[in-house]
């Protein structure tokens, strides 16, 4: 019988453990769940989270896998004492939830809705229509599990994607680029920016003044991917200017912002407190369930980091 260590908080432990354990048992694996005192050496499998107490994983000697209850594994990928494979979350759930937010807040800025909301003073005002979707580029750096699912819902909408990652890739209504050049290409187009990146050392400050600069003037930015990404000082710098007309930020250097940040207070930037997409019990369970039973029957898993990579 496997056993399953959970390094996650105790909230975490209370919705996540029963599910978990209830998941694996559908799947056919009969897990026993052990506490954090228990001996490492005869884990099998630590579900964990980055406000998990498990920090040195050196005496895990027979993990099989690490599996994390986080898509963002910036703060894992370079813990050098998890020698096991580490498996990172790829959830419906947390795919369906950050569709809708960036949707959402896309929608917000494609139909003016801030002026629209202002505007009911009574004055009546035909210029507040707004144009349609497909007049309007929208571009999303990051195409993997939820950049590709915003992509994808964006360009349902109507919207003209542009998209980038760091390999080549090829999805449907999609206009896909790579590289510096590419990077270029999507910031030159897109009128409204979506960042889903990973934090990893290439994507430290990607936007940085010179690549903010390439946006078209009065672009808007929708941040649910990692503070890291963009270069605070230079993002208020152009917002600032008005170069940037508005950003929505889901995520920040320090978490949570502190209450004195100027982010809370500028009249540019909307705050979001990390919410535009959750790891929910009932989607995920079954996702890291799935693992175990590959890694019992010797297959492949799902959702691996790249180490190297960072993601
Ligand atoms: N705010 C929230 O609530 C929330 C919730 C969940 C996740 N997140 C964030 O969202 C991020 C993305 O999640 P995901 O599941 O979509 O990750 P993912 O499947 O690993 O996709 C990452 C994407 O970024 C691209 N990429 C990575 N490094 C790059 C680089 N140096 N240059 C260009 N492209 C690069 C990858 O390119 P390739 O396709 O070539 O690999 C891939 O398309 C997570 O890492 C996390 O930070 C936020």
């Amino acid at each position: 019988m496997p056993r399953l260590m959970f390094s996650v908080d105790e909230d975490e432990a209370a919705r996540f453990g029963p599910p978990i354990l209830q998941a694996c048992r559908a799947a056919g694996v009969e897990a026993e769940p052990c506490g954090p005192d228990h001996p490492p050496e005869q884990v099998d499998y630590v579900v964990l989270s980055p406000a998990g107490p498990v920090r040195d994983f050196s005496r895990f000697t027979r993990l099989s896998a690490a599996l994390s209850l986080w898509a963002g594994v910036e703060r894992l990928v370079g813990n050098r004492t998890l020698a096991a494979p580490l498996c990172r979350m790829v959830d419906p759930g947390l795919t369906e939830g950050m569709t809708e937010y960036v949707a959402g807040h896309a929608l917000r800025y494609h139909l003016g809705l801030d002026a629209v909301l202002a505007a009911q003073d009574g004055d009546w005002r035909p210029e507040l229509v707004p144009p349609l979707a497909r007049e309007r580029p929208v571009g999303v750096l990051g195409l993997g599990a939820l950049g590709a699912a915003c992509a994808a819902a964006l360009s349902r909408l109507g919207f003209r994607v542009c998209g980038w990652s760091r390999r080549p890739r090829k999805i449907d209504g999609i206009d896909c680029r790579h590289g510096e050049v590419g990077l270029g290409e999507v910031l030159r187009r897109a009128e409204i920016l979506v960042t889903l990146l990973p934090e990893t050392p290439a994507t430290e400050n990607l936007l940085d003044a010179t690549r903010l600069a390439l946006l078209p003037p009065g672009a808007r930015l929708i941040n649910p991917g990692r503070g890291t990404l963009i270069d605070d000082e230079a993002l208020l710098a152009a917002l600032d200017t008005g170069a940037l007309a508005h950003a929505t930020l889901d995520v920040f250097r320090n978490e949570p912002l502190p209450p004195g940040h100027r982010f809370w207070s500028h009249p540019r930037i909307t705050v979001t407190p990390h919410i535009a997409a959750a790891t929910r019990p009932a989607t995920a369970a079954p996702v890291i369930a799935e693992n175990i039973r590959r890694a019992e029957a010797g297959l492949e898993l799902l959702h691996l980091v790249d180490r190297d990579a960072g993601y």
